[in-house]
């Protein structure tokens, strides 16, 4: 464990233009896709937070040479051959999307696998993608719907596969598998989720379906290699956003960011709630768009969260939760149950806005939030429970407590954002470490 930061109320007003890491969502699949490419692609923008390494890893122990320096990765793709014979044991750490997606990388070519993970993975719902990968025939077992999972590679057949949980982390994986399959995979899903593996499947030759919420492909296919870099993750983005939004006098311009609607949810809840956030168009990347997000401090009045909108802002529900706290009003979230299974259990941890001042109910499936526009949150010590969006959304928080928060394992921000509490000082926030009691 590092040591704790304090965030404190009273520094600067957030100003500048600054750039978040790449995207970790299009760096796993780049990396996984890439391994599947017919020759060498070319990843910029590499996060290098702790997922992506574990992607990184996993790649690695199916045989696959891939070299990392600065934030540029080169991997030697093994076509769709990848992995044949090789048995391997998988470390996914505390990354859901490694785990999810590498099960159905691996299912369908010869050899013994194993993926396990953290203490935290190891407590998140994995039956949700053993079932439809056994639909096309995965010998794939959990322990009691958990991590360890085993895999025995085999040969795979198309099938069709309707969701349950609206997620694109198992939607992805029934593509990855239903590239190697023999025949055509659909796999169809209750809400549109982010499509970045449709998006890049296509950009790297292969001809994917879309009709309504369901996907198709044929297997059997070889991948073109990828040369892109990686656009800013608005997941990343959203933190800062709302720091802006918080701090009197702000502004901040984020340039190279991912503008896929289907990641931009948060972006429009919160001009819903009257937050001056603009989005300036740039060139696309690799068939997914990008811009600049502009964003000043000002008044936010409290909003309904709709089941419906909930995928496209299911990563920033914690830091809409924060904002929500300043909001004249009352914001309800609804059909959000999936923040329970996260990295840690999202509603219960944003329960602690309650020991700061906020009066924040959790609900079974969401939260109600009375906000105070003008309140100062109470100063104290919050828990991440090593969920790194819980860390970054509460380091937000304090920037609203004149006496501080101080949040206990700031480390963990590395999983997805490296380098999130230098950018929120860059930008004229104090952040800094208590002395020890
Ligand atoms: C992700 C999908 C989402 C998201 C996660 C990343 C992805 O998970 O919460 O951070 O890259 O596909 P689910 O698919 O489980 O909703």
């Amino acid at each position: 464990m590092t040591r704790p930061v304090r965030i404190t109320a009273g520094g600067a007003p957030l100003a500048g233009t600054v750039t978040v890491p790449g995207d970790k969502s299009l760096a796993h699949r780049a990396l996984l896709l890439g391994a599947l490419a017919r020759g060498t692609s070319i990843v910029r923008g590499f996060p290098g937070g702790a997922d992506v390494r574990a992607t990184l890893g996993a790649i690695r122990a199916l045989g696959v040479a891939a070299t990392w320096e600065g934030d540029l990765v080169r991997i030697e793709g093994h076509d769709l051959a990848l992995g044949e014979g090789i048995d391997a044991a998988i470390d996914c750490a505390n990354s859901g999307t490694t785990m999810r997606l590498a099960s159905g990388l691996v299912a369908a070519i010869a050899g013994q696998r194993t993926l396990d993970g953290d203490e935290s993975l190891r407590r998140r719902p994995m039956e949700r993608v053993a079932a439809p990968l056994r639909r096309l025939g995965a010998r794939i077992t959990t322990t009691g719907g958990h991590a360890p999972v085993a895999i025995e590679g085999t040969r795979l057949h198309g099938a069709d596969c309707v969701l349950a949980v609206a997620s694109a982390q198992v939607k992805s994986a029934v593509l990855l598998a239903g590239l190697r399959a023999h025949g055509s995979t659909t796999v169809t899903e209750p809400l549109a989720t982010r499509d970045h593996t449709e998006r890049m499947l296509r950009h790297m030759g292969i001809p994917i379906t879309t009709t309504g919420r369901s996907v198709s492909i044929v297997g059997g296919r070889s991948l073109d290699p990828l040369v892109l870099t990686l656009p800013g993750d608005p997941s990343s983005a959203a933190f800062l956003v709302v720091a802006a939004l918080l701090v009197a006098d702000s502004r901040v311009r984020i340039t190279g960011v991912g503008t896929n609607p289907l990641r931009t949810g948060a972006l429009e809840i919160l001009r819903r709630m009257g937050a001056h956030i603009t989005i300036e168009a740039a060139p696309q990347e690799a068939g997914e768009p990008c811009g600049t997000i502009h964003v000043e401090h000002g008044p936010l009045r409290g909003t309904t969260i709709d089941p419906a909108e909930v995928p496209a802002a299911i990563d920033e529900l914690p830091i809409l939760a924060v904002a929500a706290s300043f909001a004249e009003g009352e914001t309800r979230l609804s059909g959000a149950e999936e923040l329970r299974l996260k990295e840690s259990d999202r509603i219960e941890a944003l329960a602690q806005l309650r020991h700061l001042g906020v009066d924040f109910e959790p609900t079974p499936d969401g939260f109600v939030v009375r906000g105070r526009p003008d309140s100062r949150l109470d100063t104290g010590t919050i828990s991440t429970h090593g969920d790194h969006r819980i860390a970054m959304a509460f380091a937000v928080a304090g920037l609203r407590s004149p006496g501080g928060i101080t949040i206990d394992d700031p480390a963990c921000a590395d999983v997805s954002f490296p380098g999130f509490f230098e950018r929120l000082r860059t930008l004229g926030a104090a952040v800094d470490s208590p002395s020890e009691p």
